[in-house]
């Protein structure tokens, strides 16, 4: 058993469509633990930090401009082999290419606007999720 922890953010869609508690739920009955929570309007500059690796590319403005469009949720969830069972449970990226069950499977249709974000490895999860909480808040 390796516990780890993942930074997941719910993107301006999920917000503006009422999705934070229904995503947060799924999390918990999985047995999830949530261990920091909070909402924030990010910056430009705080955007392009967290998507730093996409630097360059095509999508890379519009994915800026839309993560910045209004609130986002973010938070620390804890537990076993967490940074991939949470990627299982997102989907994938594409949300035509996402099963069903999954949260973009069941809740996005556009490859760009895809409700939720989480990290895919661990060193990102910790790189992630130094940019919105401060140790003292883990
Ligand atoms: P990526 O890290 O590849 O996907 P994921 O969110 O599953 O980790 O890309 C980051 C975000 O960039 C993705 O959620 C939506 C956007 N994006 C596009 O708009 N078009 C694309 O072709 C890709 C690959 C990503
Ligand atoms: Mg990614």
């Amino acid at each position: 058993m390796a516990v780890q922890r993942t930074f997941v953010m719910i993107k301006p869609d999920g917000v503006k469509r009422g999705l934070i508690g229904e995503i947060i739920s799924r999390f918990e009955k999985r047995g999830l633990k949530i261990i920091a929570l909070k909402m924030v309007k990010m910056s430009r500059e705080t955007a392009e930090r967290l998507y730093e690796e996409h630097k360059g590319k095509n999508f890379f403005e519009d994915l800026i401009n839309y993560v910045t469009s209004g609130p986002v949720v973010c938070m620390v969830i804890e537990g076993d082999e967490v940074v991939q069972v949470v990627r299982r449970m997102i989907g994938n990226t594409d949300p035509k290419e996402a099963p069903p069950g999954t949260i973009r499977g069941d809740y996005a249709l556009s490859k760009s606007e895809n409700v939720i974000h989480a990290s895919d490895s661990l060193e990102k999860a910790q790189r992630e999720m130094s940019i919105f909480f401060d140790k003292l808040d883990l």
